[in-house]
C-alpha cells in the first residue's frame, strides 16, 4: 500500500492522502440515496437533487450522431476541433445572443465545461497567483488553481446582494494578486440571472485591476420570462474575457461532454495550446451532432417550458409548508433557507443536517450548500414522464413534508 502512497503528489493531500476527508458532497449523498433504496425498496424516492436534465438528446440529435458515426472520415482525431461546429456556435451566439464571434480566432470547442475550466488555469496561474471565485458555486476552476498552487479567493453570494457578488469588498492585497475571476449566471444553485449592468460594472472593475473574466454560461439560455443574455454581449467583454457555454444543460447532453469557449482571442489561443496538450478534440460525430443541437432551439423551448410547469408546482408545494422563496430567473434550480428544526424538537446546524433528514425520514433528496448561509436546491430535473405524474410526485413531496412539521 504504502508503495503507491508515499508517492502522492502534495496537490491531493502527500502522506497525509489517507487521513484527509475525502467523501466530497455528491458522493456522500449518493451513497445515502442507495442505502436508503435498499433499505425502503417498496417506497418511491422524490429525487430533487439531480443535477442533469431528465430527457434524452433529441432524436434529431442522436439520428445525426448515428449516420455520422458510420462515415470513415470522422474517425480521426479532431484535435482542437472541427470547423462546422465552431460556425454553428457562432451562429447560436449570434442568433440567441446577438453576439459577433470570428470563428478563426475567437472560439474553441472544448470536452464539457468542467474541461475547459480545469484548464484554464495553466493559461495563467503561477504558484501564489489568485483566482477570485463565487461561493456557493461550480468549483472547477478554483480546484485547479490550488492544483497549481495558486490561491483562491471567495466571493459570497447572499440575498442581501442579490446574490451578486461584492467587488468593491475585495481587499487591495488580494487584488494585486489576482488573475482570474470566475462568475457564473444564471447561477447554480441560487437561479439567479445577471443583468447588463452588473456584467458593465464587472468588465470595468475587472479592467482596473488587471483581471481576466472567466463567465461560465452553461445555463445560459434558460431562462423564464426574460431573454437570455450573454457576458459578451456588453461592450469591452472580449477585452477582458471570455464565456463558456455547453450543450450539456440546455440541449439534454450531460454524458455527450461538448461545450465551447468564446471571446478574447489571446485567450483563446493560449486555451488552445494547453488543450491540444491534454486532449485530442471531442469525437467529430458528436460535434456534427452538437450543430444539430445548436440548430434547434425548439430543444431549449421545450424543456424551458416543461421546467417552469414544474416550478409552478415545486414552488406552491413548497410555499404551502412553510419555505419562502420564489420561482427562479434562470436554471433547473431553486435555493431556499433551511426549516430551523421540526415541532417534535428537532433543531437543525446546518443545511447538510436537513437534506440528511429529509431523505432518511422522507425519501427526499435534496442538496445542502452551507457555503453562504444554510440553503437547500431543488432541482426539477426529476424523473416523471408527463405532467399528471409531476403532478403526483409533487403532491406526494407535498404530504410527506406536511408529516415532517418543519419550523422556519
Ligand atoms: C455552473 C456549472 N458549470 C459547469 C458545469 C459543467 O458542465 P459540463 O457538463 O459542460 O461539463 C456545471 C455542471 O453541473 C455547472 O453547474
Amino acid at each position: 500500500m504504502d508503495y503507491i502512497l508515499r508517492n502522492v503528489s502534495k496537490r491531493l493531500g502527500g502522506s497525509d492522502f489517507n487521513k484527509l476527508n475525502n467523501n466530497f458532497k455528491f458522493s456522500k449523498i449518493k451513497k445515502l440515496k442507495k442505502e436508503i433504496v435498499n433499505k425502503y425498496p417498496d417506497i418511491p424516492l422524490i429525487d430533487l437533487g439531480i443535477g442533469e436534465p431528465d430527457l434524452p438528446a433529441d432524436m434529431k440529435v442522436i439520428n445525426t450522431l448515428k449516420d455520422e458515426a458510420y462515415k470513415p472520415e470522422n474517425r480521426l482525431y479532431s484535435d482542437n476541433g472541427i470547423y462546422e461546429f465552431k460556425l454553428a456556435a457562432c451562429n447560436y451566439l449570434k442568433n440567441i445572443f446577438n453576439v459577433d464571434i470570428d470563428p478563426d480566432t475567437e472560439i474553441l470547442h472544448g470536452l464539457g465545461a468542467k474541461s475547459i475550466l480545469s484548464l484554464l488555469p495553466y493559461c495563467f496561474i503561477n504558484p501564489g497567483d489568485i483566482t477570485i471565485t463565487t461561493i456557493p458555486g461550480y468549483p472547477v476552476l478554483a480546484t485547479h488553481t490550488k492544483y497549481l498552487d495558486g490561491k483562491v479567493y471567495n466571493l459570497k453570494l447572499t440575498k442581501e446582494n442579490n446574490f451578486f457578488p461584492d467587488l468593491d469588498s475585495i481587499p487591495k492585497n488580494i487584488l494585486k494578486n489576482a488573475k482570474l475571476i470566475y462568475i457564473n449566471y444564471p447561477n447554480n444553485p441560487t437561479g439567479q440571472i445577471a443583468n447588463k449592468d452588473f456584467y458593465k460594472r464587472l468588465i470595468d472593475f475587472a479592467y482596473k485591476n488587471n483581471l481576466i473574466v472567466i463567465s461560465d454560461s452553461v445555463y445560459a439560455n434558460i431562462v423564464y420570462d426574460t431573454s437570455p443574455l450573454s457576458f459578451l454581449s456588453i461592450d469591452g467583454a472580449k477585452d477582458i474575457g471570455v464565456e463558456i457555454h455547453s450543450l450539456s444543460k440546455a440541449f439534454n447532453m450531460t454524458g455527450w461532454r461538448l461545450a465551447f469557449i468564446a471571446g478574447n482571442k489571446d485567450i483563446i489561443k493560449l486555451y488552445s495550446i494547453i488543450k491540444s496538450n491534454s486532449d485530442s478534440g471531442q469525437f467529430r460525430a458528436i460535434q456534427k451532432a452538437g450543430i444539430s443541437a445548436l440548430n434547434n432551439p425548439d430543444i431549449v423551448k421545450n424543456n424551458i417550458k416543461r421546467y417552469s410547469k414544474r416550478f409552478e408546482l415545486l414552488i406552491n408545494a413548497l410555499k404551502e409548508v412553510g419555505f419562502s422563496l420564489e420561482k427562479p430567473k434562470g436554471t433547473y434550480f431553486c435555493y431556499t433557507k433551511i426549516p430551523k428544526g421540526t415541532k417534535s424538537g428537532i433543531v437543525f446546524k446546518n443545511a447538510e443536517e436537513v437534506s440528511d433528514f429529509l431523505l432518511k425520514k422522507a425519501l427526499i433528496s435534496t442538496v445542502p450548500w452551507d457555503d453562504a448561509g444554510s440553503y437547500l436546491r431543488f432541482s426539477v430535473t426529476f424523473i416523471a414522464k408527463d405532467y399528471k405524474k409531476e403532478k403526483e410526485i409533487i403532491n406526494t413531496l407535498k404530504e410527506r413534508l406536511k408529516k415532517l412539521e418543519l419550523l422556519f
